[in-house]
């Protein structure tokens, strides 16, 4: 790891003009020495994404936060399409595919749904981590490792109040990041694949 460690935030909200929680994370956090941000909707209005471009940030980075407001139960468009295209096999993945690997994975996003929503017998009919599967396997396919997300429920109603415990918690985790993050046991730490089956072995897809 290199020191100071250096954080790049790939921020996507469609409409951040309107945006009151994502502003107030990203603002609470912006300020931070090596912190670097990329709002992709500011970078890439038109959705054309330049690759190397990214592909240079991520290699100069050691924690890549993914912030984003949940739309449709995932991520906002060009958030999908940005990891469609920068995400490339033989960089990202495949046999000679290492670029992200070593790499920490955070996401930070927010629902407009109460915690209480997401639950078996709430309105989203499932706790919200059970919508995290995609996130937490594309992490591990390209050898990083999946942080406990950070996630802010209830945005229609939240008053500020409210939200300082997270406003703060982000902040913590990316001004005292990579103490805690070593400490973190992920669930590819708990329940290791085997070997034969790691990102980038010949028999892999
Ligand atoms: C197109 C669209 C889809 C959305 N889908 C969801 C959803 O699946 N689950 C949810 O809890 N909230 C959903 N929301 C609400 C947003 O997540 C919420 O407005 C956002 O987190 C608020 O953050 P902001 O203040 O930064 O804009 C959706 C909003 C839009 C516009």
């Amino acid at each position: 790891m290199h020191s100071p460690p250096r954080i790049l935030i790939v921020y996507a909200h469609p409409s951040h003009g309107t945006s009151r929680v994502n502003r107030r994370l990203r603002e609470h956090v912006q300020d931070l020495p090596h912190v670097r941000v990329h709002d992709l909707y500011e970078m890439y209005p038109d959705f054309h994404i330049d690759v190397p471009h990214e592909q240079q940030a991520l290699e100069q980075s050691d924690l890549i936060v993914l912030q984003h407001p949940v739309y449709w139960y995932s991520m906002p468009s060009l958030l999908k399409e940005w990891i469609d295209l920068v995400f490339e096999h033989g960089w990202a993945y495949g046999h000679e595919g290492h670029a992200l690997r070593g790499k920490d994975l955070l996401l930070v996003a927010t629902t407009g749904g109460a915690a209480s929503a997401y639950q078996p017998d709430g309105y989203h009919r499932r706790p919200f981590d059970a919508f995290l599967p995609p996130y937490e396997q594309t992490a591990h396919l390209c050898g990083m490792r999946w942080l406990p997300p950070l996630i802010v429920h209830g945005t229609r109603r939240a008053s500020d109040e409210e939200m300082a415990p997270q406003l703060n918690s982000y902040r913590e985790r990316l001004s005292t990041y990579p103490a805690w993050s070593t400490q973190v046991q992920t669930a590819a730490d708990r329940d290791p694949i085997m070997p034969q089956l790691q990102p980038g072995n010949p028999n892999d897809a």
